[in-house]
């Protein structure tokens, strides 16, 4: 059985107009209340949405559970909000297909876009960012396929949500919240090398802390980690990252190099413009995010994002990586550490991960050796050609990283081989004394998991992405 899917995104964007504080958003924004205040009456409430390929869904009907409703106010720096999550043991079947998270919010007055995220006891399975609400109010909703998420969702559970929004005379803003899981009856049996994962460990911070579970990469000497453990008879494990960039990152493709910013003294966000989130497996790089350009809802000019928004504005994507072939390394039963950094960060980066186990059907302890590791260095060049405010910036960067091992389990002794390639290019143009940025940038992102098993047939998993972004 063979599965492939390729996933191919375009994104164009107007050229990044602004004043001579670039993208600084602060200043942007208060310009743009005014605009919103222009914005011709609706008696009714604005309905958003974000463009996305709908749900395979089977045709089997649900059972839908509310799990959560609240009214986020003042919740800026306060623990997240909980709920006791418990699965959906009176629903006539126990054999489930799909099921699918729905957000459902209101809001009306004047917010921020803020960033929000929900976690079942840890694990990471929803980031989002709210809409800007209006004078006559707001409504949308938000539907996520959470289906590799079964194994968590048929336990009793912590749910915790944080959305830190601050309330005052001026932002007035309130976002009315409800959460729902939708489980949808099986209408054949499941299993096979695509199934999900058996057990899931959370590679995120501690519930109780005063914000969000992820951890806050500040700069490009923060590194953030967390220990953990694995069961002796894990066959797959598959890393998946979640991540968001905010304040001096929120368009990190923006940013100018350091160069031009002192030699104009500027105060603006700067480092260049390439990021790369760097995941490492006890000091050792396992393999990197070089993210989507998801713009929020008040990016750029929020009057672009009313009522479409951005594509992944409201369920930003996860990155996976399969460390299957680093097994042998972390089955000895000790703990281990997975930690994030992100090449030329400023503040901030929200990261976490969530690590998907597989495990022996037959309880059987597993056993597995690295057999290949290749990581070539980052390939990192920068162009700069200007004269005081005007000019260009040339940013080219690639990477690739192979792992290849083997995991002898009761399923037979199987091989895989999972690689990253990526290739980066961003060319951006000051023009007009500092008052107009074009940014044209091109992310390859191709990951490509080739399993054989004993029989040698190979079972393969190859994404190929392209992130356009002008
Ligand atoms: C980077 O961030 C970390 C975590 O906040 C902080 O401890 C450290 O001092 C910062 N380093 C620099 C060079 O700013
Ligand atoms: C930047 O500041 C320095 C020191 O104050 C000054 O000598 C220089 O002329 C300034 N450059 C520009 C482009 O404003
Ligand atoms: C730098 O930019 C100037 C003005 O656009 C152009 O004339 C010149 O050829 C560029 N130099 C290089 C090395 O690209
Ligand atoms: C950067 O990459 C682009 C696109 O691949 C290429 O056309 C260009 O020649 C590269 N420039 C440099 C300076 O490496
Ligand atoms: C990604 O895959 C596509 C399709 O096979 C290929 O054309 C492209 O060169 C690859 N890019 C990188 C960076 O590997």
């Amino acid at each position: 059985m063979a599965a492939s899917s390729s996933i191919f995104l375009v994104y164009f964007l107007l050229p990044l107009f602004s004043t001579a504080t670039l993208h600084s958003s602060s200043l942007y924004r208060s310009q743009l209340i005014t605009q919103q205040e222009s914005l011709p009456k609706s008696a009714t409430p604005i309905t958003f949405f974000e463009v996305t390929k709908p749900i395979k869904l089977p045709k089997t009907k649900p059972c839908s559970y509310l799990i959560l409703e609240h009214d986020f106010g003042s919740t800026y720096r306060k623990p997240p909000i909980l709920a006791n999550y418990t699965p959906p043991l009176n629903c006539p079947s126990q054999k489930f297909s799909k099921i699918v998270l729905e957000w459902r919010s209101t809001c009306k007055g004047r917010q921020f876009d803020r960033i929000f995220g929900v976690w079942v006891s840890g694990v990471e399975i929803f980031r989002s960012c709210t809409a800007e609400p209006t004078k006559n109010g707001i409504f949308w909703t938000v539907k996520k396929d959470i289906t590799r998420y079964s194994s968590l969702l048929m336990k009793n559970q912590i749910f915790a949500v944080y959305l830190g929004n601050i309330v005052d005379s001026t932002y007035t803003g309130v976002y009315h919240v409800e959460i729902f899981v939708h489980f949808y009856p099986a209408e054949v049996r499941l299993g096979g090398f695509d199934s999900v994962a058996d057990l899931i460990v959370p590679i995120s911070r501690n519930m109780h802390l005063n914000d969000g579970l992820w951890f806050e990469i500040e700069n490009s000497t923060d590194v953030q980690s967390k220990d953990f453990k694995i069961s002796p008879n894990v066959y797959r494990a598959v890393l998946e990252v979640y991540v968001s960039f905010h304040e001096n990152e929120e368009s990190w493709y923006a940013n100018p190099p350091n160069e031009y910013i002192s030699s104009n003294n500027l105060t603006i966000a700067g480092n260049g413009a390439f990021r790369e989130v760097v995941v490492s497996l006890d000091e050792m790089v396992v393999g990197v995010v070089w993210p989507f350009t998801v713009i929020y809802t008040g990016g750029v000019n929020p009057l672009f994002w009313r009522p479409i928004s951005g594509i992944g504005s409201f369920d930003l994507p996860s990155y996976d990586i399969e460390i299957t072939p680093l097994l042998g390394k972390i089955l000895d039963g000790n703990s281990h550490k997975i930690s994030f950094r992100v090449t030329d960060a400023l503040n901030v980066w929200y990261v976490d991960a969530n690590l998907h186990l597989w495990l022996d059907g037959k309880g059987m302890k597993t056993e597995g050796k690295l057999l290949k590791y290749s990581c070539s260095p980052l390939s990192l060049s920068v162009l700069t050609n200007f004269t005081g405010l005007d000019g260009s910036f040339i940013t080219n960067a690639s990477r690739s990283i192979t792992l290849t091992g083997m995991v002898k389990s009761s399923y037979g002794t199987i091989t895989t081989k999972s690689s990253q390639s990526l290739s980066y290019s961003n060319y951006m143009v000051m023009g007009n004394e500092g008052n107009l940025q074009i940014v044209d940038q091109i992310i390859e992102f191709n990951d490509t998991v080739y399993a054989t098993t004993p029989s040698s047939s190979v079972h393969s998993l190859e994404s190929f992405k392209k992130y356009l972004f002008q």
